[in-house]
């Protein structure tokens, strides 16, 4: 089901909507599988409609894989508010992606509120809880945004050309509720006029950074998209002052999973003395998870390497094979950077260093 994006556009802009209706509840989400290309809302309506809707990606990021996974829960509960059904529903989800910790942290919040009150109750709980979360999301990417802004306002800021990002995946608002994690801080200095660039790596093979290109070019936030391959030649060559990431999931010891390609970027700006930050809210630190080396990375179908998707002028929306179903392709889908590669970690509550540069 379509919905003009003109709708939202007095506030602020998000890839998720919750209305509430006399006759109850309805859940939107903008469809990131068809970005940049078109800008189409999907209504899901059942709980299998939000599996598919992080399983596909057409919402992806990791906090915005937990709120979805919120809202699945609430779904869930206004079909069948059953122990059985709560029980089944929650492990559902849980299956979906295994690395974004914020899923499994939505998930167990979820478990708390509902497991001890009686059936009849929970759909309008689940409901409230899962928008608890979405609007708590929100205030700690705002809260990222100023911590990380602050941060920047401390770097030494080039005389003579803008002070220049590298940011790898998506991490703005798509990613998340409102703003996003990466992005924050690069949306708050845009906004308090700090002249900037951004260089977009393209994110292969699912190309998110097509979705920050998007992101910014409708914010009007200078940027340049760059092959994921270009990263190392342009620290090399003094055109990167910070490199700014997300993250799926921080081990207790500080070591970050994120997008596939993160941790490439991550050794050459130590190489050439850059720093590298990385933007998360506490949903994504899992204190249980000691190091990287623990934490589950997803292998995705290989057939997203087998594929390049893009606009077609008659169709709106092509796919080209690249590859023949007979070529051997991995497809592992993110990784792990040292934390000994991270400079500064900003989270909602501020930012801890870790190495200086
Ligand atoms: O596979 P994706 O697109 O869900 O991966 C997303 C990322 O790796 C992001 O960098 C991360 O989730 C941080 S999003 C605020």
């Amino acid at each position: 089901m379509e919905k003009t994006s003109s709708s939202f556009a007095a506030r602020p802009p998000r890839p998720i909507l919750h209305e509430k209706h006399a006759d109850g509840h309805r859940l939107w989400i903008l469809d990131q599988t068809l970005l940049p290309h078109a800008s189409r809302w999907r209504e899901l309506v059942c709980l299998a409609a939000a599996i598919r809707a992080i399983r596909e990606m057409q919402v992806r990021g990791a906090p915005l894989i937990g709120v979805t996974a919120a809202y699945g829960v609430a779904l869930a509960m206004t079909a069948d508010a059953s122990d059985a059904n709560l029980t089944q529903a929650l492990a559902e989800l849980a299956a979906t992606r295994p690395t974004a910790v914020n899923l499994h942290w939505a998930l167990r919040r979820m478990r708390a509120r509902l497991a001890a009150i009686p059936p009849e109750t929970r759909g309008a709980v689940a409901w409230r809880e899962a928008e608890a979360i979405a609007e708590e999301d929100a205030a700690q990417n705002r809260a990222i945004g100023q911590h990380g802004l602050a941060l920047l306002e401390t770097l030494p800021h080039p005389a003579t050309r803008p002070l220049t990002f590298m940011t790898h995946c998506n991490a703005g608002w798509l990613a998340t509720v409102e703003q996003g994690t990466a992005l924050a801080p690069i949306y708050a200095a845009h906004a308090k006029e700090i002249d900037l660039h951004v260089w977009v790596s393209e994110t292969r093979p699912r190309n998110q950074g097509l979705l920050t290109a998007w992101e910014l070019r409708q914010a009007g936030i200078p940027h340049t998209l760059v092959a994921d391959n270009a990263a190392g030649f342009l620290m090399a060559t003094g055109k990167v002052d910070v490199v700014m990431t997300g993250a799926d999931r921080v081990a207790a010891n500080g070591d970050v999973a994120n997008k596939i390609g993160t941790f490439l970027k991550a050794l050459a700006a130590r190489q050439y003395a850059i720093p590298f930050y990385v933007a998360a809210p506490s949903t994504t630190l899992d204190s249980d998870t000691p190091s990287g080396a623990e934490i589950p990375i997803e292998m995705r179908d290989d057939e997203e390497l087998r594929w390049v998707c893009g606009s077609d002028e008659k169709t709106g929306f092509a796919r080209l094979r690249q590859l023949p179903a007979t070529e051997a392709a991995l497809n592992p889908a993110f990784d792990i950077t040292p934390a000994d590669l991270v400079t500064a970690l900003i989270t909602e509550h501020g930012v801890s260093r870790g190495r200086e540069n």
